[in-house]
C-alpha cells in the first residue's frame, strides 16, 4: 500500500476521497468545517436535517459537493468532543470505510487526525489510520469459486496533517502500520485457511517461503525423527494419533550485533479434536484456530524483519495436529518431557502446554533476554476476559507491564492475570511430577502455572489468545491478534517508539 501525508486544507485537496468527521453535538470536525465554508454550510445542513447525527460510527457517503475537489467526502460521527480518543478514533475510521462499500474509490485521505485525539500523537494517528483502513480492507475468498465483494481497489491512503512538522513521526506511523497490516492478514490468512490446507507442513513451507523473501530472516525446521534425539516426547505425545508429521518451525531474525534474543513461542496446533478425550461436535471447526499464536509469531517476524529493526528474535512454533487414533496417547499416559521432568496426561485435550512445554525448553539454548509463548489454550480464558482481551501472565511483573503497555498503544489489549503456588498446586498427580490439568476453576492460571514450570531462571510471559484470535458467529475468521500487541512490544524493546 502507498501512504502519504498532507497539509492542503479538505476542500481543495485533490483526491478521490476524503474522510471527514463530525461529533454528536452537530460541532463539525475541522476539516468538515473547513468543507462548510466552501460549499455554504453542506455539513451543518445535514446534521439540521437529521440525516446524520454526529454519533460515533454513523457515516454517510456524499458525491460530488460544490467546489469541493474530492469527488466523494465521507461524514462520519465522532461521538462525544470529550471521549474522542484512540478506540473512537479508530471505530470512525472503520465505519467510514463501511460506508465506502462497493465504491470504486482508489484513494482516500483521513482528515480526523486534525482533530485533538486523546492519547494519541502524529505517529499513532497515522499507524491508525493506515491499520484500521489496512484491516478494513481484508478478504479471504481463496477457497471460494467466485467472489461476491469485490473489495475497495484502494491503492494509496493519505494521512491530513495538522503542521509539516508531523511529517516525519506520521511517515513513520504509516510505514509501521504498512508491515503490521501485512503481517496481521498473514495471520489471518494462516488462521482461515482449513486444517486440511494449512498442515503443521505448510506452516513450515510458509516460514522458509518468508526467509526468501524477507532479508535478514532464516527459517529451520525440525522433523520427528530430530524431535526424538532431543527428547520432545511431550510434544511427540500430541502428535502420535496423526499420520500428518509434526514440525517444529525455528526462524531467526538479527537486527543487532551481539545481544540476547527475544524469543517468542507460538502454539501450531493445526487442528485440535482434543485427542482420545475428544471435543464435542458443534463449533469443533473452529479449533483449525488453533494454530493462531503460530500464525502471530510468524507474522510478527515478517513485521520485525520488513521493519529492519534493531534486535534479534527468535521464534520457535511447534505444530502438529491433535488427533484420536490407535496410535493416540491415552488419558493417564505418562511421558518424559525434553526437561526432564514427567507429566500425566490426564487429559488429551489439554495439548497446548504439552507441545509449548517442549518449545519452550528447546529456547533455552540461544540464551534469550525473555520469552514470550502466544497460544489459543484455554476455553477458560474465554470466559474470564471475553473475546475483549489477551491474558497475560508472567513470572515478570515488568515483562507483563511492558506487554499490557503495548497492547494499550497498539490498541490490542490484554489484562495482566495472577500466577501463584496455590493455582500450580491443582496440577499435582499421583504418578508422575505433576499432571497437565488442573480442574475447571482459574483453568486459565493453571495452564500458564504448567508453562511457569519449564521457565525457571527465565524471564517469561505467556499470552493467552484463546478469546481474541478469531471471531465465531458470522463475523467468523481470524483477527490478526496479537499482532499488533506484538509488533508494538518489539518496536519498545528496540528503543523505535519512545
Ligand atoms: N485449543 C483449546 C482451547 C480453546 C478451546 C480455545 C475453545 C478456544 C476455544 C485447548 O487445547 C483445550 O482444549 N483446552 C482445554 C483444557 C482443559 C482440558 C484443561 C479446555 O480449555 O477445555
Ligand atoms: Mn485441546
Ligand atoms: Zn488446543
Amino acid at each position: 500500500m502507498n501512504y502519504s501525508t498532507t497539509t492542503t486544507s479538505a476542500s481543495r485537496l485533490a483526491a478521490a476521497c476524503i474522510i471527514v468527521g463530525i461529533y454528536e453535538s452537530g460541532d463539525p470536525g475541522k476539516a468538515a468545517a473547513d468543507l462548510d465554508d466552501a460549499t455554504d454550510g453542506a455539513i451543518r445542513d445535514l446534521y439540521r436535517r437529521g440525516d446524520i447525527s454526529g454519533q460515533l460510527g454513523d457515516a454517510r457517503l456524499l458525491l460530488s459537493l460544490p467546489t469541493v475537489r474530492a469527488p466523494r467526502v465521507v461524514v462520519v460521527g465522532l461521538g462525544k468532543r470529550d471521549r474522542f480518543g484512540i478506540s473512537a478514533f479508530r471505530q470512525a475510521v472503520a465505519a467510514a470505510m463501511a460506508a465506502l462499500k462497493g465504491s470504486k474509490t482508489q484513494d482516500i485521505v483521513n482528515y480526523l487526525s486534525l482533530e485533538d485525539v486523546r492519547d494519541s500523537s502524529p505517529y499513532y494517528l497515522a499507524r491508525y489510520t493506515v491499520e484500521t483502513i489496512g484491516t478494513a480492507l481484508y478478504d479471504f475468498s481463496e477457497m471460494k469459486s467466485s467472489r461476491k465483494n469485490k473489495p475497495l481497489p484502494l491503492k494509496k491512503i493519505g494521512i491530513a496533517l495538522k503542521s509539516p512538522g508531523e511529517r516525519r513521526a506520521a511517515t513513520q506511523g504509516a510505514e509501521h502500520a504498512d508491515a503490521i497490516v501485512a503481517a496481521m492478514n498473514l495471520a489471518r490468512d494462516l488462521g482461515n485457511l482449513p486444517a486440511n490446507v494449512c498442515t503443521p507442513t505448510y506452516l513450515a513451507r510458509t516460514a522458509q517461503r518468508l526467509a526468501r523473501d524477507i532479508a535478514g530472516l532464516r527459517t529451520q525446521v525440525i522433523g520427528e525423527a530430530q524431535m526424538q534425539r532431543l527428547g520432545m516426547n511431550a510434544l511427540l505425545s500430541v502428535t502420535s494419533g496423526t499420520v500428518e508429521p509434526a514440525k517444529l518451525i525455528v526462524m531467526h531474525y538479527k537486527g543487532a550485533a551481539k545481544k540476547a534474543p527475544i524469543v517468542l513461542v507460538g502454539k501450531g496446533i493445526t487442528f485440535d479434536t482434543g485427542g482420545i478425550s475428544l471435543k464435542p461436535g458443534p463449533g469443533m471447526d473452529e479449533m483449525k484456530y488453533d494454530m493462531c499464536g503460530a500464525a502471530a509469531v510468524m507474522a510478527t517476524m515478517s513485521a520485525i524483519a520488513t521493519l529492519a529493526l534493531p534486535v534479534n528474535v527468535i521464534a520457535i512454533v511447534p505444530a502438529c495436529e491433535n488427533l484420536p487414533g490407535s496410535t493416540a496417547t491415552r488419558p493417564g499416559d505418562i511421558v518424559k518431557s525434553m526437561s526432564g521432568q514427567t507429566i500425566e496426561i490426564l487429559n488429551t485435550d489439554a495439548e497446548g502446554r504439552l507441545v509449548l512445554c517442549d518449545a519452550i525448553t528447546y529456547a533455552r539454548r540461544f540464551k534469550p533476554s525473555l520469552i514470550v509463548d502466544v497460544a489459543t489454550l484455554t476455553g477458560a480464558c474465554v470466559i474470564a476476559l471475553g473475546h475483549h482481551l489477551t491474558a497475560i501472565m508472567s513470572n515478570d511483573d515488568k515483562l507483563a507491564d511492558s506487554l499490557a503497555e503495548a497492547g494499550i498503544k497498539a490498541d490490542d489489549r490484554g489484562w495482566h492475570m495472577p500466577l501463584g503456588e496455590d493455582f500450580d498446586r491443582q496440577l499435582k498427580s499421583n504418578f508422575a511430577d505433576f499432571a497437565n490439568v488442573g480442574g475447571r476453576e482459574g483453568g486459565a492460571v493453571t495452564a500458564a502455572c504448567f508453562l511457569g514450570r519449564f521457565t525457571a531462571g527465565m524471564s517469561w510471559a505467556h499470552l493467552d489468545i484463546a478469546g481474541t484470535a478469531w471471531r465465531s458467529g458470522s463475523k467468523k475468521g481470524s483477527t490478526g491478534r496479537p499482532v499488533p500487541m506484538l509488533t508494538e512490544f518489539v518496536l519498545q524493546q528496540a528503543g523505535i517508539l519512545s
